[in-house]
């Protein structure tokens, strides 16, 4: 190895919405979800993260920059767990194997990542930004491994990471090893197979939300009975039949678990102590005007035409087929005038990890 060597690697990854949500771990420490999830991996460009990293014999500590801020990398924190379960891989699937693989394990890495859309917003930040992150040290370690592998380790980050390492319905299987070797994305269908299904996201606000969703579903674990219920007698009926749905293409049965699946989710946030409210007034308008849009829709035997969802935030995603958007975005735009800026039509829904590697 020549010592003008650079190893450094590039990656993007987009947010994904999930349409089941995820609310609970069963092991906090990896990341263990008490039920599995399901969601839409959005391909657009202004809501990713893109991160590239870099390894050089002459860093001192791994250091990491978000949005060009350095940022802390605690010991035994879940950046920490990420980088070091990624050098472990290097290390068994490239330097064991290969005696003359440069020992790129035994680096420190200098990683910069960037957000093209507000940090914590309720807009799912946490899981480009992992995903990210994992597939740009993957690049720069020469790993060939599965998306599939890659999600275990994006999960120890933030556990809805796992989801964005996978383009177009991906779902996050929770597993049963107390390990967390079967805790892990995989896809149920890809971007190609419902194209003409879109996500239009009505940002409603782009503060900093109020309880992270890291301590706010610990608190409903905790506390909320009606959790219970959720995980036992709802998701596991759910995520069948909506993967079903997703399949079948079938729109209407999309729609409905969706939109049940959200308001559950902000039910069981409610039947938390204390109470938990991610949905402000705009947020609640939004649903009242995509329920009566819907019930004429219905009356007209054209069954649901859209589906919002809503996660840790007030911001709604609607997620519509390609032929009713535009009459969405005109209706939304018409009931709240004040803020059509802030409306943003994704168009072009799905997307995956992608990179560009660079290693010189
Ligand atoms: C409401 O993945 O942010 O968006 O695993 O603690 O980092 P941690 O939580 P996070 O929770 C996401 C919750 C959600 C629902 C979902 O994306 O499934």
């Amino acid at each position: 190895m020549s010592s003008s060597t650079v190893y450094e690697a590039t990656a993007s990854a987009p947010v994904n919405i999930a349409v089941i949500k995820y609310w609970g771990k069963r092991d906090t420490k990896l990341i263990l979800p008490i039920n599995s999830s399901l969601s839409v991996t959005l391909d657009q460009d202004h809501l990713r993260s893109t991160t590239t990293s870099r390894a050089d014999p002459s860093f001192e500590h791994d250091q990491l920059w978000l949005n060009g801020k350095e940022d802390e990398i605690k010991a035994g924190g879940r950046l920490a767990t990420c980088i070091s379960e990624m050098k472990r891989l290097r290390k068994e699937l490239v330097e064991d194997k290969d005696p003359n693989a440069p020992k790129l394990s035994s680096y420190k890495v200098h990683i910069a990542s960037y957000n093209n859309f507000p940090t914590a917003a309720g807009l799912a930040s946490s899981a480009s930004g992992f995903a990210a992150l994992v597939a740009s040290l993957a690049h720069l370690y020469q790993l060939t491994v599965s998306p599939s592998v890659l999600s275990l380790i994006a999960r120890q980050g933030s556990g809805s990471a796992c989801r964005s390492l996978f383009g177009g319905f991906v779902a996050w299987q929770m597993g049963s090893d107390p390990a967390g070797t079967d805790s892990l994305a995989v896809e149920v269908a890809p971007r190609e197979h419902w194209p003409d299904m879109h996500a239009l996201i009505c940002v409603v606000s782009d503060d900093k939300k109020g309880t992270s969703s890291t301590s706010g579903m610990q608190r409903t674990v905790e506390t909320s009975a009606l959790l219970q219920h959720r995980i036992k007698h709802v998701v596991p009926e759910r995520m069948q039949l909506i993967s079903k749905a997703i399949l079948e293409k079938d729109f209407d049965t999309f729609a409905r678990i969706t939109m049940a699946d959200s308001n559950q989710f902000h039910a069981v946030a409610l039947d938390t102590e204390p109470p938990i409210f991610y949905m402000n007034d705009v947020s609640r308008a939004i649903i009242a005007l995509i329920v009566e849009f819907n019930r004429l829709s219905i009356a007209n035997g054209q069954g649901h035409k859209a589906a919002y969802t809503y996660d840790a935030g007030p911001n709604a995603v609607i997620y519509a087929l390609e032929k009713d958007i535009k009459q969405i975005v005109q209706l939304i735009v018409s009931y709240f005038p004040q803020r059509p800026s802030e409306f943003k039509d994704v168009l072009g829904l799905f997307g995956t990890a992608s990179s560009d590697i660079n290693t010189l």
